[in-house]
């Protein structure tokens, strides 16, 4: 059996059919997965994953797996472990996991060091932690790292910094990046998902009652939307004058979180920032208020700050923790300010994951295809690979569209014709 640190392989059973039901919604991914089985495009390859270890990660961790790769996963985040899928993992698909639901900040990054220890080739992260720890901590195995992948927002921002300071040691393909990623899984994702982590953390009621979406990027607007359409007020606050424009036409209340805090009932961050939540904001909510995070890291809301200002913490219903301030009005806190769509739900649907996955399997093929390495800084996929997804998809959900004409084609490409 694949070395492990998973909470109980006894879940093991559990965990495979919920794994086998996501993979019956991602046909690309399956599509991928024979391809690689017979192609073997990442034989020997060893990659380590710092993933959410959750039944779509699985089955991309089975399509490596078939490709050929040498895997180890851990987690990307210690809240998101889904313990029956890491076990099957484990136990039926023979895959090294380290990963459990509620592990401390000591495991999780006890649990990477171990996903670092087969000395990986490819690195694969959410959230940029894999890749930080071996440029801080594990400098000795960056020479043998000959390139990565990065699944979401955040990640993509800290390793461009990474790059911009010359202190990244390879290349990065930002699979966030590509269209078929951040279009849809953060747009339509994290927008579904987040408001499945509310309603079961707290089975609060949308319709009629006031949501302010701190940050109207894609996975803010998504969320925004979704909200409005289950008959939510919605007030929107950003700092990016062009999303403030958008998110006004788009038909939301757009105003300064100072101005929002006196009149929401419920507050999500997903701005991929610090401290957008803090104590200056706590002192003027409505007694009951409901905050919760959606972004990648718990930095989005002081919760030590709140703590200060707060006379009593207690845990209200699982993933609900109500703090009661000094003044005697209480706030409620989702998830612990981790991510709330995999803390109190199972994160994306698994036909949104098909497309962020297929760019991760094919962004790893890509790299090792590639005759020249990249130089060490982040790059997106091909927009070759980004289309082939999109028609693959469209395929699988029977959906065809028109192709151009010879006339448009050279109509588009050319300049002297007007009316
Ligand atoms: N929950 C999930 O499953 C999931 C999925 C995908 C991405 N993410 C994460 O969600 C976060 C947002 O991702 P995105 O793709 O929407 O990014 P994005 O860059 O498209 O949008 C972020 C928005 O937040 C705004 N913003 C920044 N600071 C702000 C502040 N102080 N107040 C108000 N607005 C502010 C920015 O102007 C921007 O418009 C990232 O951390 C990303 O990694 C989470």
């Amino acid at each position: 059996m694949a070395s492990h640190d998973v909470k109980n392989l006894s879940l093991a059973a559990d965990g495979k059919k919920r794994i086998e039901w996501a993979d019956d919604h991602m046909p690309v991914l399956q599509l991928i997965r024979k391809r690689f089985a017979k192609e073997k495009p990442l034989k020997g390859v060893r990659m380590a994953a710092c993933l959410h270890v959750t039944t779509e990660t699985a089955n991309l961790a089975r399509t490596l797996k078939a490709g050929g790769a040498d895997l180890t996963l851990c987690a990307s985040n210690p809240l998101s472990t889904q313990d029956d899928v890491a076990a099957s993992l484990v136990k039926d698909y023979d895959i090294a996991v380290y990963a459990i639901n509620g592990e401390d900040k000591k495991t999780y990054y006890k649990h990477i060091h171990q996903a670092l220890d087969i000395k990986p080739q490819i690195t694969m992260d959410d959230g940029a932690d894999l890749v930080s720890t071996l440029h801080s901590e594990r400098k000795e195995l960056l020479s043998g790292v000959m390139a990565g992948t990065e699944e979401t927002t955040t990640g993509v921002v800290r390793l461009r910094a990474m790059a911009k300071d010359g202190a990244l040691a390879f290349p990065i393909i930002a699979v966030n990046d590509s269209k078929t990623k951040h279009f849809f899984d953060n747009r339509y994702g994290t927008g579904q998902s987040t408001v499945d982590g509310i309603i079961r953390a707290t089975n609060h009621l949308f319709a009629g009652s006031t949501v302010v979406v701190a940050g109207y990027g894609w996975c803010g607007r998504g969320f925004a939307v979704r909200s409005a359409g289950m008959g939510a007020h919605v007030i929107v606050t950003e700092v990016d004058p062009v999303k403030g424009i958008e998110a006004a036409m788009d038909g939301f209340r757009v105003m300064p979180m100072a101005k929002a805090v006196p009149i929401g009932d419920l507050f999500v961050t997903l701005t991929g920032d610090i401290s957008v939540l803090r104590p200056e904001h706590f002192a003027k909510m409505r007694d009951g208020a409901i905050i919760c995070n959606s972004g990648h890291f718990n930095v989005e809301i002081d919760l030590e700050g709140l703590k200060k200002m707060s006379k009593a913490v207690r845990t209200v219903r699982p993933f609900v923790e109500e703090y009661t301030l000094k003044s005697g009005k209480k706030v409620h806190v989702l998830g612990e300010g981790r991510l709330i769509n995999l803390a109190a739900a199972e994160g994306h649907p698994a036909v949104v994951m098909d497309m962020s996955f297929a760019n991760q399997a094919l962004g790893a093929e890509y790299l090792l295809k590639l005759k020249k390495p990249l130089a060490k800084t982040v790059h997106v996929i091909p927009e070759k690979i980004d289309n082939m997804i999109a028609q693959m998809k469209l395929e699988s959900m029977g959906i065809r569209i028109d192709r151009l004409t010879a006339e448009q084609k050279k109509y588009l490409a050319s300049w002297e014709m007007g009316t």
